[in-house]
C-alpha cells in the first residue's frame, strides 16, 4: 500500500498542499478525510477545491450534510459528523454521488461504515501543534497508488 505524510506548518501551507492534490484529482475519485475536530480536514478540502478551480469559499456545513462546488469537475463535500451511522446515509444521496460525475471529499467517513467504494484515498489528518498539522495519505488500488506516487513527485 502506498503512503505519504506531509506536514503543513500553517493554514496557508495546508491550502497550498490541498491545491496541489486537487490538481491531480480525476472524475470518480473519492477522498476520505479522517481526524479529530480541528485537525484541518475542512481547511484541506478548501485547498483541494481551489486546486480543482472552484471559486466558492468552502465552509463547514452546519445544517447541510453535503455541499456542492463546481470546478473543472463537480465537487461533492460531505461532512458526516452529525450522522449516527451508515443507516443515516439513506436519503442523503451520497451513494449516487460516489460513482458519479465528480470527486467526493468526505469528512468523518467512519460514519459511513463500509459504504464507501473499496478504492478510495484515505487521508489521516492530525493536530501536531497550534499551527502544525500532518496529513498521511494511504490507499490500495491502482488509481490511488498512482495518485500518491504523482503527489510524492510534486511534494519532493
Ligand atoms: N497547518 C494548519 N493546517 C490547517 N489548519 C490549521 C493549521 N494551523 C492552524 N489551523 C487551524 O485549525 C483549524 C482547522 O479547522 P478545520 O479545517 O475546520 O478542521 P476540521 O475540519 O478537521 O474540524 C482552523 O481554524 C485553522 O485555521
Ligand atoms: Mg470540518
Amino acid at each position: 500500500m502506498a503512503s505519504l505524510t506531509i506536514v503543513c506548518g500553517s493554514p496557508a501551507a495546508t491550502l497550498a498542499f490541498g491545491a496541489r492534490l486537487g490538481g491531480l484529482l480525476a472524475r470518480g475519485d473519492v477522498v476520505a478525510l479522517h481526524g479529530e475536530l480541528g485537525a484541518g480536514k475542512t481547511q484541506l478540502v478548501a485547498g483541494i477545491a481551489a486546486g480543482l478551480g472552484a471559486p466558492d469559499a468552502v465552509t463547514s456545513p452546519t445544517f447541510v450534510v453535503i455541499q456542492h462546488y463546481q470546478g473543472r469537475l463537480p465537487i461533492h463535500h460531505a461532512d458526516l459528523y452529525r450522522l449516527d451511522g451508515p443507516a443515516d446515509l439513506d436519503g442523503i444521496g451520497l451513494e449516487e454521488l460516489l460513482d458519479g460525475d465528480g470527486v467526493c471529499l468526505i469528512e468523518w467517513p467512519e460514519r459511513a461504515g463500509d459504504r464507501l467504494p473499496a478504492e478510495h484515498l484515505v487521508i489521516a489528518c492530525a493536530w501536531l501543534g497550534p499551527t502544525e498539522r500532518s496529513f498521511t495519505l494511504r490507499g490500495a488500488g491502482q488509481r490511488v497508488e498512482r495518485l500518491i506516487t504523482a503527489l510524492r513527485a510534486v511534494e519532493r
